[in-house]
């Protein structure tokens, strides 16, 4: 089957058959491999992308539910102000990371923080659940998280919001 979308921001036709899952042709038709292959069945989020607005799981989803959607990777939203806020403030945290699951925690946390930026303690915990990370200690998780959201405030609202 043929299908198109849009990748990034830019308009893409593949031709592939119609289960092959969104991580692999992102990984092996366009060399996109911030979004890794790790459990394959939604569990530890190393495959996250943004899907049509949403955070979700590259891994479920299947080509036919691709055509006409729009996919931002790790790759895309490394060029945003968003991306920023995270990277830093997680830096400034001094979050743990191997890295490997980088790309899930990073959209985790765009995820939640798009929608509330003074999350909780539970509002974290419960963001990071589909996240399986070694590394990361939840109070480091936590404490990041936060930082992140204060940079985001200061960034839109003004020191101190
Ligand atoms: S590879 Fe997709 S959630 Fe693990
Ligand atoms: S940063 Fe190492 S597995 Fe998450």
């Amino acid at each position: 089957m043929t299908i198109g979308f849009i990748l990034n921001g830019e308009d893409v036709v593949i031709r592939t058959n119609a289960e092959q899952r969104l991580i692999d042709i992102l990984r092996g038709t366009f060399q996109l491999l911030g979004a890794k292959a790790g459990c394959y069945s939604g569990h530890c989020g190393v495959c996250s992308v943004i899907f049509n607005g949403e955070v979700v799981k590259a891994c479920l989803i299947p080509a036919f539910k691709i055509r006409g959607s729009e996919v931002i990777t790790i790759e895309g939203f490394s060029q945003t102000d968003e991306y920023q806020d995270i990277v830093q403030g997680f830096a400034d945290a001094g979050v743990e990371s191997c890295g490997f699951c980088d790309t899930g925690k990073i959209l985790a946390a765009e995820a939640l923080l798009s929608r509330n930026t003074r999350p909780g303690r539970e509002d974290i915990l419960m963001a990071f659940e589909g996240i399986k990370c070694r590394c990361t200690e939840p109070e480091s998780l936590i404490s990041g998280v936060m930082t992140v959201a204060e940079r985001r405030r200061g960034r839109l609202y003004g020191r101190g919001a």
